[in-house]
Formats: C-alpha cells, structure tokens, sequence
C-alpha cells in the first residue's frame, strides 16, 4: 500500500486543507481499513431512530450520497474514467452505510422507511436532493460540501444520543466520509493543476 500526501487551498474558508489518500497498486482505497460494529440488541427509542432516519434518508443523508456518486460516477464514464470508477465504489461504502443505519433504525423498534421525520410527519426522500451538475470542478465541490455536511450532522447525533453502540458506529461512518472527503480534495487539486499547466 502507498500514500499521497498533499494540501490545497480551500477558497471558501481562505485555509490549506492537508489530505492523504492510499493505494493498493493504483487502485484508490475507498473506506477506512478499521472493522464496523455490529447491530446490537437495543432499547426501541423513537428519539434515536428519527435523528438517525436523517442521517438516513434526509437531504442529507447516505441515501441521497448513493444516488449523488452513482449519478456522477455515470456521468464521468467517458470523461474521467478514473474518478467514475471511485465514485462508484464510494456509492457502494454508502450503501454499506445505509445498510448500516437501517439495521440500527429498526433495532430502536421503527421502521426503515426513507424518509426524515417532520413533526408527526415524514419527508419521504427525493431526487431534488441530488446536485446534478454535469461540470467536474462544481461535482467535487458538492461533494466536499456534502461530506462535510454529513460528517457535521453526524458529530451533532454523537453529542445528542447516550448510547455507546450508536456512538461508535456513527463515528466508524464518519471515518469513512473523512475518506472520501480527502478523495475528493485530492481529485480537485488535479483539476487545479491540469488547470494551471493548461493556461501556461
Ligand atoms: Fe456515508
């Protein structure tokens, strides 16, 4: 296994953001190397279950990632084979999250359904949620926005839920979403590159 280690700037908080991202060969690995827990036996907790039904199928959520990835990874196929090959095996990390949340969801006593929890109503999930962007810089900016939202979100349920099973398995995501958050950065510094030594 090899590593790049690099730094870009991000514009819109005027900072360096240092990323390292690893290979196998040249493949790019797509998610930590550190085991999930496993669904537990849990208490039915409605209160748990809707935070995590956002995280689930919100706006924001893994549901919406599969089918952001997904569209994109579709998308690039001509253009940037490389990233539409990444995108694809993080839309299946995603997927593997879903999974995830939806076991624990249904351990807490509710129902996985995808949708997100309004008042005594539920959103159901839908595609407005995905940027469709056909441009590869605005992809890679959406979705460095997008895991940053999640990891974000995912750092408020860790403060709000009192169970350590949930705790850990939601900061074992995170470490997954700080993975593809680093790809991303590492695929917009080339864009930048190539950029700058087009313009030359
Ligand atoms: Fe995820």
């Amino acid at each position: 296994m090899k590593c790049v280690l690099s730094s870009i700037k991000n514009d819109s908080r005027n900072c360096f953001f240092c990323f390292i991202i690893f290979l196998i060969g040249d493949k790019v690995i797509c998610k930590s190397l550190k085991p999930y827990p496993k669904v537990e036996k849990l208490c039915p907790n409605e209160e748990y279950a809707k935070l995590l039904l956002e995280d689930y199928a919100g706006c924001t959520s893994e549901d919406t990632a599969i089918h952001l990835y997904l569209y994109q990874s579709l998308i690039l196929r001509e253009q940037n084979e490389e990233l539409s090959k990444v995108l694809e095996e993080i839309s299946k990390v995603e997927m593997y999250h879903l999974k995830l949340l939806g076991e624990t969801i249904g351990a807490l006593g509710v129902k996985p359904i995808f949708g997100s929890p309004r008042d005594e109503w539920f959103i159901p999930w839908n595609a407005s949620c995905v940027e469709y962007t056909i441009d590869l810089n605005e992809m890679l900016l959406a979705d460095i926005a997008r895991e940053e939202g999640a990891i974000k979100k995912y750092r408020e349920h860790i403060e709000a839920i009192d169970d350590e099973f949930i705790k850990a398995l939601l900061e074992r995501i995170i470490e997954d979403e700080l993975v593809h958050l680093n790809i991303f950065y590492y695929f917009l510094q080339n864009l930048v590159v190539k950029s700058i030594s087009c313009d030359r």
